[in-house]
């Protein structure tokens, strides 16, 4: 990490402290206030804003963890020693001072005292306001160390990605939702090992050019249960790994899924299938702020790259998943594309094409439950992650929201080696939280 990387997260976790909410909290958060008893970990890790830095660091590189947390350390050390400056400085100094004139000089001390009593007040108040302020500093620079060192042990949880995403904003209407059993959150682990598949997986990548597409691929390859990488782009690269086997597709041609399909076939049945293609903004297309600037050519291309393309990619490959093991079908989709969480409106065309696709998994889904019984078809939301796609669309952005490409395809492994086909035909977050349609 560069220096500047550093203190822009570094700035990002203080930032979640600040000195003057400490009053505040005193009383409303549970993990400053609840300072009795023996277990004063089961506050502090439920504690959202402790949380929240736990959001930050894992969207983070590994390598920000160790640096974060020798930065609180020396900050701790660094208000510590200001605060008690500050407090001897400030209320040891005029004690003395007014204990030594009162006894050298009493009258003189007391018709100052006296003649200016509103001053003397004043000065009182800030001589013992001071340390306190300093106090709340030092105070809040603990917090933030404690997040920190709580989140090394793995005891912090991130949290999802807004606060609508917490499981009770999930519930649907009964007579919405037919199907009661459907799962809220899938089981997974931290890191993105696909452990639940056969150990010689067959993995076909659509997108291996895009930035999750190259992030997923990356971590494709390192995995030992990969043994073959199928890695498709419009213009593909030079294989950089023996596991990788390049090919071509458009996904406005049909015939070239259908050729990759055949050639890919031709190898034996595969275990996962990742789309991880599509489109927000191009020459011809950019996301709508207004029903105003709704056009049919726009519609079209975000219909075809973010719904169609994916449908025909499911026509192809759904059959050539194995029926007698662990497989799994993943769409990229969006969480924009969900009806029931929009709320902001905008984004006409992404956020219908992307809806299209939840519907166009969840028809296949159930196809497939009928003729392959152990495969598992959804649709992924990879968080908003620093990408091509989203660069336009990145500012005013929370640092901790944005994820780095390698910590969304980690994740979006994670989900995919957690899914069953109880889980087919809906849609995940990279936190294995269920999307609501
Ligand atoms: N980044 C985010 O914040 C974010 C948030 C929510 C959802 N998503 C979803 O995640 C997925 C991947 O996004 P990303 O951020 O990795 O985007 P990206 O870097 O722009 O990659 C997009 C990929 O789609 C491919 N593609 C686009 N049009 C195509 C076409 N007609 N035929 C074949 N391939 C085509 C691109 O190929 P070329 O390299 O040839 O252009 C590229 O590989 C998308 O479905 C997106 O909607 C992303």
């Amino acid at each position: 990490m560069t220096p500047e990387e550093i203190n822009t997260l570094w700035r990002s976790l203080s930032r979640l402290y600040p000195a003057w909410s400490l009053p505040i909290d005193m009383f409303v958060s549970p993990s400053t206030w609840r300072l009795l008893g023996a277990d004063l970990s089961a506050s502090i890790v439920k504690d959202r804003r402790a949380r929240r830095v736990a959001t930050a660091l894992a969207a983070a590189p590994a390598e920000a963890l160790p640096v974060m947390a020798d930065m609180a350390r020396i900050n701790v050390w660094r208000t510590g020693d200001i605060f008690r400056t500050v407090a001897v400085g400030y209320i040891t100094l005029p004690i003395t001072l007014a204990a030594l004139l009162s006894e050298a000089a009493p009258d003189m001390l007391r018709t100052a005292v006296m003649s200016n009593i509103g001053q003397t007040a004043y000065w009182v108040i800030v001589l013992a306001a001071t340390p306190i302020v300093y106090f709340c500093g030092m105070w809040r620079a603990k917090q933030l160390q404690w997040a920190i060192e709580y989140y090394k042990t793995g005891a912090i949880q991130p949290l999802p990605e807004k606060a609508s995403e917490t499981r009770d904003e999930y519930k649907i209407p009964r007579h919405l939702n037919p199907t009661p059993a459907a799962p809220r959150t899938i089981r997974m682990e931290k890191t993105g090992r696909l452990k639940a598949f056969s150990s010689h997986m067959r993995v076909a990548l659509f997108g291996a050019s895009g930035g999750i597409g190259r992030a997923l691929l990356d971590l494709l390859v390192a995995d030992p249960h990969v043994s073959e990488a199928y890695a498709g782009a419009r213009r593909p690269a030079a294989a950089a790994h023996s596991k990788v086997i390049p090919f071509r597709f458009e996904l406005t041609d049909e015939a070239s899924v259908a050729d990759a399909a055949l050639q890919i076939s031709a190898d034996g049945a595969l275990d996962l299938v990742i789309v991880a293609t599509g489109v927000l903004h191009d020459a011809a297309l950019q996301p709508e702020k207004t029903w105003r600037d709704i056009s049919p050519d726009a519609f079209a291309r975000a219909f075809a790259v973010n719904a169609t393309g994916p449908a025909l990619i499911a026509k192809h490959f759904l059959p050539l998943l194995a029926r007698d093991r662990h497989t799994v079908f993943a769409a990229l989709s969006a969480r924009v594309g969900s009806i029931e969480d929009n709320r902001l409106g905008g984004w006409v065309s992404y956020r219908a094409s992307k809806a299209a696709l939840h519907q166009v998994i969840r028809s296949c889904a159930i196809e497939l439950a009928r003729k392959n019984k152990t495969a598992t078809c959804v649709s992924l939301h990879p968080g908003t992650v620093d990408t091509a796609l989203s660069a336009p669309f990145q500012r005013g952005l929370a640092p901790e929201r944005l994820f780095t490409a390698a910590f969304s395809a980690d994740r979006l492994l994670s989900v995919i080696d957690g899914l069953s086909p109880a889980e087919s035909g809906y849609a995940f977050d990279w936190n294995g939280a269920r999307i609501p349609f």
